[in-house]
């Protein structure tokens, strides 16, 4: 009885904890023998979301050539992917140069309004502060309202640079609490990262 009990409780932990790896978005920061997959991402992409994040229609070969570029310098790209179920739905770009970081933050049309780009970006930041990055910068074209709001809840300046948008915020100090967070987000990632293939 209580044997049965205790097999009961454990399929209910199992079903729980499959549930929950279904509802996570899941974040992990791409190798660098993956980057081509980066590519890939963005090509499935459809043609206004390229235009929102880039400012121009880029087309693959435009593509190929920028993943070109970062494969060099990869010391100074990083990719954040938020995964869904295996799927690929959103990712932030980091460019560093000096002691500045820029994002590029970009959501899967199915997957917006669901507070991904929050979670990446406030991770991103996270990142950032614990590497001792003193300045953030994000660029967008004026009409992309979506951005801007984000920008603005994340407490950055926006400002218009000869027709586009440049918002900026100076990124705070580490501490041992930022360095904890990112821990812990980190921990939690590769948990269901890892659940992710038994289940
Ligand atoms: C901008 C973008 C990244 C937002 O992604 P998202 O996952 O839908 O955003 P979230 O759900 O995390 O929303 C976070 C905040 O962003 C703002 N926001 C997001 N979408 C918005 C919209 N359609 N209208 C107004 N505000 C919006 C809000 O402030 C929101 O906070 P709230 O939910 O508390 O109001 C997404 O629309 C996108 O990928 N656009 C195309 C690419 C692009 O333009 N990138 C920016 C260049 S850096």
């Amino acid at each position: 009885m209580v044997r049965s009990a205790f097999s009961l409780l454990s399929q209910e932990q199992e079903e729980l904890s499959d549930w929950l790896i279904d509802v996570t978005i899941f974040t992990r920061f791409l190798p660098q023998s993956h980057i081509s997959q980066y590519g890939t991402w963005l090509k499935s992409l459809d043609p206004s979301t390229l235009r929102a994040y880039f400012g121009i229609g880029l087309g693959p070969k435009g593509i190929d050539s920028l993943v070109r570029k970062f494969k060099k310098d990869f010391a100074h790209h990083h990719f954040l992917v938020a995964e869904k179920n295996s799927q690929w739905v959103g990712v932030i770009h980091i460019a560093s140069y000096q002691d500045t970081v820029e994002f590029g933050v970009i959501i899967r049309k199915e997957f917006r309004r669901l507070g991904i780009a929050d979670q990446l970006l406030g991770e991103a930041l996270i990142w950032a502060q614990n590497r001792q990055y003193k300045k953030l910068i994000m660029h967008c074209i004026v009409e992309n309202s979506p951005i801007r709001k984000l920008c603005q809840k994340h407490g950055l300046i926006a400002r218009n640079v000869y027709g586009d948008i440049e918002a900026t915020m100076n990124l705070p100090k580490s501490n041992w609490i930022s360095v904890y967070r990112e821990a812990i987000q980190r921990q939690a990632n590769w948990y269901y990262y890892l659940k992710s293939f038994k289940a």
